[in-house]
């Protein structure tokens, strides 16, 4: 018997077998999501030519990244700079459409290598429009609250990929030892301890490693998470004098035990990316110090995420920066860098590196193990997978859950450093119930003041306009009681202060924002009119001073004439969270995680120095307890009938109300209990209460 087919039959046949053998072809195995990722680097590595696997390796700005460029030259890595924004205010829309562009280009590239997407996230997703910021790294510090650190860094991820951005470079771990470093809020504390305990917030950017993960490989956990990277390696915030950028001299010893704990500590936790520091140690510059990043981040630490050099680091390993860009490409790669934030001239690093691989400088091998370590964060990060955004999470962005979260942290973050001029006399919480009170200074009603440098612009801003949030005065007006008239003048003088008949006044004062370079200072004194305002309104009436600042900052000789001090550093977008304290609503609970100097002159000065002789030390703060937590105390107290708590309570009620006839009993007292905003028993209920027998006198 002889088949006889249909011309058309044979022809579906021919195709059907054509297309199973085109897609034996088009089968890769990097762009198989089942295979070990391990595997899907090196095929990949195996497919890439030398000019994509250089383009992995760098990093441009947004400015310079064209879907045309990104697709010609491979371009591992875009960035914005702080402050460089699609628009301004741009929306989580206009972010996501902006990424989703030049991504579409980096997949357009021969093996469609997506690209990832990077931004200083450091405070919350402070560049953008609308977003939570959270107080500074130097806030947060004082919480000793590691997991509240965890709690931020998930909801900073959520808002960080709420605009379609997968990379955040996040956290600042660096132990600052001088506050006179304009990156000292930066830094969670002088103290190396807290400073590893506060990597926790890795954990909450990238998410809860897996149980069976291997110590030092990178992790992140979906698209809600984002790649995360300890910066900057290592001992940025040791550096002489505090001069940014520059030197930090100390032996093997010091810089193991100070500024390196941490980066362990952050490993261990899975960080995806360590970025190093222009600073120098003991004269060698970081940036091309291989016996750290290759000796001991990448063998000894066993790190096997990438590294990443700061913006324009490579430059800057010269002096002046970018004299000798040859030397300093070879110099940064050899020693360990894979990927390089360029972030402008990318043709001249590109060309530069292909010669010295070409001419046999720099090898193949150091190449491969840059660009592996950069697939295998990308490849964790499920990118290959998806790619491009959606607009799922945009409302994430400045969420109010977010928002209360950082509140929370600013409550926790504040340091009460005085409170009230005798001991048995204090002044917080304050009456939320008062005819007239007085709020001045520069930083009371000022949402750039509050949320300092990296905040809309790298340098940071003043006023209200640039993001949305609540300002210490308008938190304070919302809290108060309303028949409380809030009054505000920044900057009173001492004649107005004095015939108004003030029951008591809010100042608030500080530092400026900046950021870097801009902030270093070697004499850390308050802006003016700061010291005229304290001087003309604690000189007149009863004054709590809020110093809102990035480190300590000098405050004598006004301490004998303040009241009350609070040090709020930069508490970010939620004030709310500061008026919640000065009102009782919450108590304060933050302890110095930095030493407050008396003059500048006994700098640097850290804990457990042997000249230690701070105004206030290390580990100060004053506690009060919230008006809610008293009643509780003395309620379920009083519950316990013991019989001294009996009298307290029966005391107590007897010298705030007109007793008269007055009956008490403990158990009805655990209902009847009150104290109003203002501190006083609510007494209309007392007549009713009864204290054990005939109380009447
Ligand atoms: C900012 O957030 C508010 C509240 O969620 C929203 O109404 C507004 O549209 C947002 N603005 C931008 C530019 O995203
Ligand atoms: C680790 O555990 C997860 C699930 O708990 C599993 O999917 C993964 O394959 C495991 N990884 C390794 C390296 O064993
Ligand atoms: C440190 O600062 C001093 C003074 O500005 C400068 O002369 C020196 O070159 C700097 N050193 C480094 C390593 O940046
Ligand atoms: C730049 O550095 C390279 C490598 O160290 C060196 O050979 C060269 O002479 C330097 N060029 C200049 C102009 O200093
Ligand atoms: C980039 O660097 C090359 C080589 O140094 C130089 O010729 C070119 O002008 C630079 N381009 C820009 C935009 O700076
Ligand atoms: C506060 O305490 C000091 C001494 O400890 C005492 O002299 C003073 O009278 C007290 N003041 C009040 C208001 O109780
Ligand atoms: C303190 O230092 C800063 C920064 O260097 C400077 O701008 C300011 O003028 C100085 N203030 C005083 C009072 O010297």
């Amino acid at each position: 018997m002889c088949w006889r087919l249909h011309p058309l039959l044979w022809i579906t046949l021919l195709l059907k077998l054509n297309h199973v053998v085109v897609e034996a072809v088009d089968y890769l195995v990097y762009k198989d999501a089942k295979q070990p990722i391990t595997l899907r680097v090196k095929d990949l590595l195996s497919r890439m030519t030398l000019e994509e696997k250089i383009g992995q390796m760098a990093q441009i700005d947004r400015s310079v990244a064209t879907q045309d460029i990104m697709q010609t030259y491979s371009i591992g890595s875009v960035l914005s700079g702080g402050g460089s924004t699609p628009l301004p205010k741009a929306t989580a829309e206009d972010w996501i459409n902006m990424i989703n562009d030049i991504q579409r280009g980096a997949l357009s590239s021969r093996l469609g290598i997506p690209m990832i997407y990077g931004i200083d996230a450091v405070h919350g997703h402070n560049n953008v429009y609308n977003a939570t910021i959270f107080p500074h790294n130097v806030g947060l510090g004082v919480t000793r609250d590691p997991d509240l650190a965890k709690r931020i860094g998930s909801a900073t991820a959520l808002e960080v990929r709420a605009t379609g951005i997968p990379y955040a470079f996040a956290p600042c771990i660096a132990v600052c030892r001088d506050p006179r470093w304009g990156r000292c809020y930066e830094s969670y504390s002088e103290d190396p301890k807290i400073v590893q305990d506060m990597t926790e917030i890795i954990l909450g950017l990238q998410g809860d490693i897996p149980e069976n993960s291997t110590k030092g490989v990178p992790y992140v956990g979906g698209r809600t998470k984002v790649a995360a990277c300890a910066k900057h390696f290592v001992g940025d915030g040791g550096t002489t004098n505090g001069i940014n950028e520059n030197n930090t001299v100390i032996d093997m010893h010091g810089l193991l035990s100070i500024h390196m704990p941490a980066y362990l500590s952050s490993i261990i936790k899975g960080v995806s990316t360590v970025m190093v520091s222009y600073s120098s140690w003991n004269g060698e510059k970081m940036h091309a110090n291989q016996n750290l990043i290759t000796g001991f981040l990448k063998n000894k630490f066993k790190f096997k995420g990438f590294v990443i050099s700061d913006w324009e680091g490579l430059d800057r390993i010269t002096s002046p920066p970018h004299k000798n860009y040859t030397y300093s490409v070879l110099a940064g790669v050899e020693a360990g860098i894979d990927m390089v934030m360029i972030p402008q001239n990318f043709t001249e690093f590109i060309s530069i590196l292909t010669s010295m691989v070409k001419s046999g400088f720099i090898s193949m091998e150091r190449i491969d193990d840059a660009v592996s370590r950069i697939l295998f964060v990308k490849f964790k990060m499920g990118i290959f997978e998806e790619p491009l955004s959606d607009l799922s999470l945009v409302n994430e962005l400045g969420s109010q859950a977010h928002r209360e979260l950082a509140r929370e942290a600013v409550r926790k973050s504040l340091v009460l450093l005085k409170n009230g001029k005798e001991t048995n006399n204090s002044m917080i919480p304050l009456p939320k119930k008062a005819p007239k009170i007085l709020v001045s200074g520069s930083h009371a009603d000022n949402l750039g003041y509050q949320c300092g440098g990296w905040t809309i612009t790298w340098q940071g801003f003043s006023g209200n306009k640039d993001t949305r949030g609540t300002t210490i005065l308008s938190a304070i007006r919302s809290t108060v009681d309303s028949s409380t008239e809030v009054v505000f003048i920044d900057n009173p003088d001492a004649g107005f202060v004095k015939s108004n008949n003030f029951a008591y006044a809010v100042v608030i004062v500080g530092e400026y924002p900046y950021a870097e370079t801009n902030g270093d200072s070697q004499n850390l004194t308050m802006v003016d009119p700061g010291p005229e305002v304290i001087n003309n309104v604690c000189g007149a009436v009863k004054c709590v001073v809020i110093v809102i600042s990035g480190r300590p900052i000098v405050i004598e000789p006004y301490m004998s004439s303040i009241d009350a001090l609070v040090a709020a550093w930069l508490p970010g977008t939620e004030g709310q969270g500061i008026a919640d304290v000065l009102y009782g609503d919450y108590g304060f609970t933050g302890k110095l995680a930095r030493t407050w100097f008396k003059t500048v002159d006994q700098l640097p000065m850290n804990v457990g120095d042997s000249n230690y002789d701070p105004l206030f030390p290390f580990g100060f703060g004053l506690t009060t307890e919230s008006v809610g937590s008293i009643v509780k105390r003395s309620t379920s107290a009083g519950a316990d009938g013991r019989p001294y708590v009996t009298v307290i309570l029966a005391s107590l009620f007897l010298s705030l109300c007109v007793a008269g006839r007055m009956r008490f009993t403990v158990v009805s007292c655990k209902s009847r209990v009150e104290l109003d905003e203002n501190f006083n028993m609510e007494c209309e209920s007392a007549g009713q209460l009864e204290l054990g027998g005939d109380a009447a006198r």
